[in-house]
């Protein structure tokens, strides 16, 4: 391959910059041209497609969001929409691509590489939700500016000796809240692999109260419930008052961490490995601090699944 191309698409995620570095420099690295799209799926479609040399992404490591820009597309599950960006890659002789992105991401990724141009998945979305890697790119910055989030609700919480409830992102996933929850020191987390019960998650609440706890937190996952509606479910039946927090996309932007810079240049620089050795249809993860690559139609297979032990130590940790 002497022509490839990068995007990135679906929700940004800090670190998405780094990883966008990595492509277009390990690409020039090689001597192969490197194209960037920009706008996602939509700027594919529309031609959004320029020429990157190595200053064009200088000074963007420690940045967040991403360069490229980024879009939903779910038109992008049409073959007449793909085969439109199909058209616009072959007219710019661009012979494969590196998507960074969730799953919505990889399913174009995939539907491009059957339609002849190979493409390369890299895992970027803070709800840490793709199956084939341990993290993906965003999510420890994510857990991190929840963490100081919930720090500071804590000193509050404390001085007025209230229950707070932190609705934190995660559309299908209870990372960002399970490890967060665990590393804030919340009494209760509330993520969507696990049901919860309103009943039990008060009679903690009255139990804390009972032995003098000055504050409790419950952090909820956005998949499972709003925040508001916890609190209303529990004023209801046990006459607790709340406060509830929403953090919202504060947990998509800010600078990136040392370990999302780090994961992101070595799953960027292998992704453009593989399509040098002509492996599209991959996608690159890391397991146990190894880079791996898998077939993306079993990574799109698979369910992510949540370590459930770190929600039984929560417990057992807050009691
Ligand atoms: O996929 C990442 C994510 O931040 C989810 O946690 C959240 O549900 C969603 O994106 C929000 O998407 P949008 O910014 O398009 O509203």
């Amino acid at each position: 391959m002497k022509k490839i191309a990068v995007l990135t698409s679906g929700g940004d995620a800090p670190g998405m910059n780094a990883a966008v570095r990595a492509v277009v420099r390990k690409a020039i690295y090689h001597n192969v041209e490197v194209f960037g799209i920009f706008g996602g799926y939509a700027g594919l479609i529309s031609g959004n497609i320029e020429q990157l040399n190595l200053g064009s992404v200088g000074d963007i490591i420690h940045r967040g969001g991403t360069m490229l820009l980024s879009a939903r597309l779910p038109e992008f599950k049409e073959e007449e929409v793909q085969l439109k960006a199909v058209e616009q890659l072959k007219k710019a002789g661009i012979e494969g691509v590196v998507v960074i992105g969730g799953d919505g991401s990889y399913r174009g990724a995939k539907a491009l590489t059957g339609h002849g141009i190979p493409c390369v998945g890299v895992p970027g979305t803070i709800d840490n939700d793709i199956s084939g890697t341990q993290y993906t790119i965003g999510y420890d910055t994510a857990l991190n500016t929840v963490i100081d989030a919930i720090d500071k609700i804590r000193d509050t919480a404390t001085s007025h000796e209230r229950t707070f409830i932190i609705e934190v992102m995660g559309r299908d996933a209870g990372d960002i809240a399970l490890s967060a929850g665990l590393a804030g020191g919340a009494e209760t987390i509330i993520i969507p692999e696990e049901n919860y019960n309103i009943p039990e998650i008060c009679a903690r609440l009255k139990k804390g109260q009972e032995r003098g706890k000055k504050h409790s937190i419950i952090i909820v996952a956005e998949g499972v419930a709003s925040g508001p509606d916890i609190g209303k479910q529990i004023k209801e039946l046990s006459n607790i008052d709340t406060r509830v927090s929403v953090l919202g996309h504060i947990q998509r932007g800010g600078s990136p961490s040392a370990f999302d810079r780090v994961l992101a240049s070595r799953l960027g620089a292998r992704a453009v490995e593989l399509l040098l050795e002509n492996r599209g249809g991959r996608a690159v993860g890391i397991q146990n601090n190894v880079i791996v690559d898998s077939d993306i139609t079993k990574v799109l297979s698979e369910i992510h699944h949540i370590d459930l032990d770190l929600l039984r130590l929560s417990k057992e940790l807050s009691i």
